[in-house]
């Protein structure tokens, strides 16, 4: 049996989640549920980023002890996640004691560790730098714009420390192997060629440690913690009971790491040195999707264009969001979104689209369900095979809106196909044509719910329910599901309509 391992970045917890961590965690969601459908064996992991300046200072704010603070904020982001309807295997906290003692044994390790020109890992020397607490990483003076950091708008302060460092130069020509012999695989290409771009400049070592009092201590010097970077990357060992427990042997190294742009050069550079230093396997993909603006402005409060997913699931329901996240723009591409097109979209591709054809195609079912027919050569066949194909390559390439663009193309398909058949008549005339016709656009529903389960869970169900052959197939295996079923019947259930039109 294969196995698979997605995880999501853990997220600092400062603020409440919104729909750019919806966003990474929705769609690491599907990739999950996908690879269960095939019967992969598979581990999705999420979790919260608890230590660093900045959530210090955001407890420092809202007058918190720090780990009251963090405690009150992550339950937030768990919530978040279960309104979504989020099927995460685990939820690791870098607050956890569990997740300290791995990261105290990997930065032993790593103390000890030789780089492959044959010096010592891990040394200590003196650094001042310009630091962005919003990042939480040293800035150079050419990643500033009029002195700001342009992701968080806020000039960096000058910090001296004395601190121990990794010496990720000398890793430059070990990163760049495997990143172009496609042991990691850096995707989209942009993103290979943005990181390639960085070791042609060569990498610069890292500050690993901080003077503060929240973190993880370093096991060979107790006077500091962990940069909150060396305590976070781990996270995706430390999860799965790094570096003796079974799970870890099981399921690292990673099939993906997700992660919006602004945080690859972390995932690829840094984490790659560190795990070959460890002479650990190194993940098989690192993909990083593009940036979301709402109504083609940056989100911020200022602005005041925050999206709030939690409201936005409250008020259309999960499904809506999940889907209406990954098919508005390509997975990995920068994105606009706007309630705007939230609703038009809805209108469109939902209550007209899939709503309105599962209800036509079910309320003919209904006239006559003990007689409809799926043949064994039924016309529905090539069509699907060639949906699921298509389906499966997307999926497996991540791009999302064109999975979902060949589950729409077979819908556009159905109802064309009604209209040609015009089945009302059909029924009046020609009673056996009437079982065949709608016999098979209920098997056409069958795959279209097996298809949308990993983007819309509640709908599949629901379409699978209406059809009465959700209890019996949840439990089956891929090619079962996805293979034409020829049956005599249907044993039809009543369920609510799908996707109410809108109130204007
Ligand atoms: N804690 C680190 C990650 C450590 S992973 C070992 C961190 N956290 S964060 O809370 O700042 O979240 C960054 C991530 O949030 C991005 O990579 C992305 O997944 C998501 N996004 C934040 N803003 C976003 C948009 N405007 N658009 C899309 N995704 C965005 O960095």
């Amino acid at each position: 049996m294969a196995k698979f391992y997605v995880t999501t970045p853990i997220y600092y917890v400062n603020d409440r989640p919104h729909v750019g961590h919806a966003y990474t965690t929705i769609a690491a969601d599907v990739l999950a549920r996908y690879h269960r459908l095939l019967g992969d064996a598979t581990f999705f992991l999420a979790g919260t980023d608890e230590h660093g300046i900045k959530n210090l200072q955001s407890a420092q704010k809202a007058d918190l002890d720090p780990q009251a603070f963090v405690d009150r904020q992550a339950a937030q982001f768990q919530l978040a996640w279960d309104s979504l309807d989020i099927t995460n295997d685990d939820f690791i906290r870098t607050t956890q004691p569990r997740h300290k003692k791995a990261v105290e044994n990997f930065l032993q390790n790593l103390s000890q560790a030789i780089t492959p020109l044959g010096n010592k890992a891990v040394y200590q020397g003196e650094y001042e730098g310009l630091y962005c607490t919003g990042c939480e990483s040293y800035k150079t003076e050419s990643d500033l714009v009029d002195g700001k950091c342009p992701d968080h708008n806020k000039a960096p302060e000058l910090l001296k420390e004395k601190n121990w460092f990794f010496r990720l130069s000398d890793f430059t020509e070990a990163v760049r192997k495997v990143i172009s012999d496609g042991t990691v695989v850096i995707a989209p290409t942009a993103r290979h060629n943005e990181i390639v771009g960085l070791l042609d400049q060569g990498l610069k070592d890292v500050a690993m440690s901080r003077h503060l009092d929240w973190g993880v201590k370093l096991p060979f010097d107790d006077s500091q913690v962990a940069w909150v970077w060396f305590d976070a990357l781990p996270n995706y060992i430390s999860a799965l009971g790094y570096p003796d427990d079974e799970k870890f042997k099981t399921y690292w190294p990673a099939d993906v790491h997700l992660m919006a742009k602004d945080i690859i050069k972390f995932h690829t550079v840094i984490w790659l040195g560190m795990l070959l230093a460890l002479n650990l396997p190194l993940p098989k993909k690192v993909f990083a999707h593009g940036f979301f603006t709402v109504d083609g402005q940056k989100m911020s409060k200022t602005i005041g264009n925050v999206i709030d997913p939690v409201e936005l699931t409250a008020q259309y329901g999960s499904d809506v969001v999940r889907f209406f996240l990954l098919s508005e723009f390509a997975f990995g591409s920068d994105g606009d979104v706007s309630v705007v097109k939230f609703k038009e979209r809805y209108a469109s591709s939902l209550a007209n689209g899939l709503g309105n054809l599962v209800a036509r195609v079910l309320a003919l079912a209904a006239k006559n369900p003990d007689e409809l027919l799926v043949s064994q050569d039924g016309v529905w066949q090539k069509t699907l095979d060639q949906t699921w194909s298509d389906y499966r390559t997307a999926m497996d390439e991540l791009q999302f809106h064109e999975a979902i663009g060949a589950i729409w193309r077979t819908l556009a398909e159905a109802d064309a196909f009604i209209e040609t058949n015009k089945p009302w008549e059909l029924f009046k005339n020609d009673q056996e044509k009437f079982n065949v016709v709608i016999g098979e656009l209920c098997e056409v529903l069958r795959h279209v719910g097996w298809l949308l389960l990993p983007f819309m869970p509640q709908t599949s169900e629901k379409i699978l329910t209406a059809l009465g052959v959700w209890s019996a197939e949840k439990k089956l295996a891929y090619q079962h599901l996805s293979t034409w079923t020829p049956r005599r019947g249907w044993r039809l259930q009543k369920v609510n309509i799908l996707f109410p039109r809108l109130e204007s």
